[in-house]
């Protein structure tokens, strides 16, 4: 039975494409003119969404949140500050990112396989300028990522839509049905002096922030297995250390509350059994990939992983990930913590290493 039992527990971790639940009225300005075309998904965690019906696909605390925006040509995500970090992947399309209390402190546009880390107590905004339907994905700091602070011009034009914000983060929506509670008082937008304390961001700042996919610089033996048969991977160090065992240089260092490394390898590569104590979560880029576990009752399962799924590997399982199928594979790795994680090879790995 209890393979059965490692079974449930895997299947609600491997998150596919089609298991997202997209939330039309997650925020604020999702009927504001312009913004009102938004899908939001939380996928890990509670993320910010404000809708109290927002489907969640994986509640269990990571020490960071993953969500994603579906957004079609056009559509604008409004004003808005996080007090934790906030770090977008681009998985479809072009964006144009920009910030600073009126969006006019910078412009930053980004394409496939980008990645932008947006620093806190800044307002940000983004837009979809591709031709196409475009698909971000988004990691927040932290098990609580707070609450969103938005542009004072964001909560004016939101007037008349049907959408209320509470000071307490709910988001009462009258044209379901839904009336202010009592005790609700109407958020109020934040003051002069606030907006005077929020952080002003060069346009250099923030491309130093900015991982260029086509300008990527592969690091090789970063890891332990790295030169082992199947181990040949490219490595990019995205936010701090992650899973590399060497100095592997990293884009951004200062503290996320997660770090972010693409792993980049050819069919049959990729990284041998390992484990490791904090949260491993694998997103998809490009390609496909085959993770095969087995924990220490001696349970085992595997599973192939396209385009845009993500799984969370528990840290109580071996687990060993496998480009397949035919093309180059790209993957992203979320590790729970700043700091760089202690990977446990198998007692084959180490072996082999040591051949
Ligand atoms: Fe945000």
């Amino acid at each position: 039975m209890k393979a059965l039992e490692i079974s449930e527990k895997m299947k609600k971790r491997i998150i596919r494409k089609e298991d997202l639940v997209a939330d039309k009225t997650a925020f604020i300005d999702a009927r504001t003119p312009g913004s009102d075309k938004k899908d939001n998904y939380t996928i890990i965690g509670p993320g910010v969404s404000e809708s109290s019906k927002r489907f969640i696909n994986l509640k269990e605390a990571h020490g960071f949140n993953i969500g994603a925006a579906a957004m079609p040509n056009g559509c604008v995500n409004s004003l808005h500050s996080h007090e934790t970090a906030e770090v977008f992947l681009v998985s479809k399309g072009t964006w144009s990112f920009v910030w600073g209390v009126d969006g006019k402190d910078g412009e930053a546009v980004l394409t496939e396989g980008d990645v932008i880390s947006l620093p806190t107590q800044m307002f940000r905004g983004f837009k979809n300028i591709g031709s196409d339907d475009g698909f971000l994905l988004c990691i927040l700091g932290e098990d609580n990522p707070g609450k969103v602070i938005w542009g004072p011009k964001v909560l004016e034009d939101a007037k008349g839509h049907g959408l209320v914000l509470l000071e307490d983060g709910r988001l009462i929506d009258t044209l379901d049905g839904m009336e202010i509670p009592e005790d609700g008082k109407v958020i109020e937008p934040i003051s002069d002096e606030e907006l005077a304390q929020m952080r002003k961001v060069s346009v250099e700042e923030m491309e130093a922030r900015v991982f260029r996919f086509k300008d990527r610089k592969p690091f090789e033996g970063a890891y332990l297995d790295s030169n082992l048969p199947g181990g040949g991977k490219k490595s990019y160090g995205i936010i701090g250390d992650g899973m590399a065992a060497v100095d592997r240089p990293a884009l951004v260092n200062n503290p996320h509350s997660f770090c972010l490394e693409l792993v980049e390898a050819e069919p049959g590569n990729g990284f041998k059994s390992h484990k490791q104590d904090v949260p491993q979560v694998l997103m998809v880029h490009r390609g496909q990939w085959k993770v095969a576990w087995k924990g220490e009752g001696g349970e085992e399962g595997e599973v192939v992983l396209k385009e845009r799924d993500i799984m969370s590997v528990p840290t109580d399982v071996y687990r060993s990930i496998e480009c397949t199928g035919e093309e180059t594979g790209f993957l992203h790795i979320v590790s729970g913590g700043d700091e760089r994680v202690v990977v446990e090879w198998s007692k084959e790995v180490v072996e082999a290493v040591g051949k």
